[in-house]
């Protein structure tokens, strides 16, 4: 498909305006499939979900169907859900373990690993002309399993996938190392949230990377003191904490996240009064990250997206939300959970039922989101609401806040600095047609120093 001309009189980064077409029109949705989501680093899911040979997890890039899968060798796949003859998807399941894949239509069967191995009928109704080494499930040219993470990229020109988080990924980090401040030990908790919404892919991925003013949404949540135990009101026991919230944006990588910076010397602040076991075992975790903890800053992410969709919060709310795109007007949100390996069943339980009540489609906070963006989506889409950009002026030419020691562009609350940079990087992408110009090798340089 060719390139649309203009898309940069849409995105008006001088300005802080954003022309609706780029949240309602059909032809750039279908370019953002070519440039976004067929290039982008895009996260799958969690080797958590496929601890044993032979198990796989069906997950999703963009629109398409992929299965992730571990081998008989302990490799890692992911591939995608089609069918080689004729594109039957061929696992309708949405996680399990299984020595094949055999197709339903007509009876192709790939093995685990991805090679075809069964073709009925081969030996009278083919001849040499047919390859069967050629036609196993196509798989991802690069996927990368980061700290127990899985994502993948289409493009096999992408820069690897700790050039393409770069300094960002001491954000990360808080996501996938320990709660208990030890590297590496997260795992999915029980099952994963998918749902639909009526609204275009970036308003929940804008919203989740730097959109602190929103907050307002939230408002009932808060009032009602919906603590992680169900009563009490942690969000008030938090605000007497000697704590400052920043927006951080990576402005050539379009990455964002917005943290809670805590002293060291703070005190831990009482949340589970009400289940003393469960207190006791986040009290104990929280003392041992602590101990282990270098300087006398540290933080805690409470809402953050990797650029494309990958949206994520750190802390007690651990959770990756990933936004499909599904049509220009259509988003089907995938949310996983995490938790400590180490965490006893009697936590474990008292987080899903927060997670529950907090997060995904029945979740208080989540109800609030979507609200918005259906009814932005809806009100932005008629023949004259169009013609009116967004704004996303807030603390335009805003200066970084100095003296923070901490990756990135520093944004005060509040801000929408890190939109305005989402926007540059999602211009940047649709733009393009090499990865020589979207990912200049100095940014590439600072990803290898902070990687490996
Ligand atoms: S479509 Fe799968 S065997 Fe024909
Ligand atoms: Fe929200």
């Amino acid at each position: 498909m060719a390139a649309i001309d203009g898309l940069s009189s849409l995105v008006d980064l001088e300005n802080g305006t954003i022309s609706r077409e780029v949240f309602v029109n059909e032809e750039i949705y279908r370019q953002e499939q070519e440039q976004i989501f067929a290039r982008a680093w895009l996260f799958i899911g969690h080797e958590s979900q496929i601890p044993n040979r032979g198990d796989f997890f069906i997950s999703r890039m963009g629109e398409e169907s992929v299965i992730l899968t571990r081998d008989r060798r302990n490799k890692i796949h992911v591939f995608l859900n089609t069918c080689r003859h004729r594109g039957m998807k061929v696992c309708r399941y949405d996680a399990g373990n299984t020595q094949t894949f055999s197709c339903p239509y007509h009876g192709w069967t790939y093995d685990i690993d991805g090679r075809l191995v069964g073709v009925p009928n081969v030996q009278e109704a083919y001849d040499d002309r047919f390859d069967r080494s050629q036609w196993g499930l196509i798989e991802v040219p690069q996927m990368e399993n980061y700290k127990g993470s899985i994502w993948a990229t289409w493009d096999k020109g992408a820069p690897p996938f700790l050039d393409y988080i770069g300094d960002y990924k001491v954000y990360l980090d808080t996501l996938f190392d320990g709660y208990d401040g030890r590297e590496g030990g997260a795992e999915v908790l029980d099952g994963v949230h998918i749902w639909r919404m009526p609204c275009n892919w970036k308003f929940p991925a804008t919203t989740f990377g730097g959109d602190a003013a929103h907050a307002i949404s939230h408002r009932s949540t808060l009032v009602a003191a919906y603590g992680p135990q169900g009563e009490g009101d942690r969000h008030g026991a938090r605000q007497d904490a000697p704590q400052t919230r920043y927006e951080i944006g990576m402005p050539d990588l379009g990455h964002g996240c917005h943290i809670h910076m805590h002293s060291k010397d703070e005190p831990y602040t009482p949340t589970w009064q009400t289940m003393p076991n469960v207190e006791d075992y986040f009290r104990s975790a929280w003392e041992s990250r602590q101990a282990k903890m270098i300087g006398n800053l540290y933080f805690e992410v409470g809402a953050a997206t990797v650029f494309p969709n990958a949206s994520w919060a750190s802390g007690i709310r651990r959770t990756m939300a990933v936004w499909h795109p599904h049509g220009p007007q259509m988003t089907e949100a995938w949310r996983f959970y995490l938790v400590d390996k180490t965490t006893p069943p009697e936590a474990r339980d008292a987080l899903r039922r927060y997670h529950m009540r907090y997060s995904g489609p029945a979740g208080m906070t989540e109800q609030d989101d979507m609200e918005n963006w259906n009814y932005a989506s809806a009100a932005s889409k008629g023949t004259i609401a169009r013609r009116y950009p967004y704004n996303y002026q807030m603390r335009l030419g805003v200066e970084p806040v100095p003296d923070v020691p901490l990756p990135g562009f520093v944004s005060p609350i509040l801000a929408e600095q890190n939109q305005r940079y989402r926007f540059k990087r999602w211009l940047e992408f649709m733009e393009s047609p090499s990865w020589d110009e979207i990912y200049p090798k100095a940014v590439t340089a600072v990803g290898r120093q902070n990687g490996r």
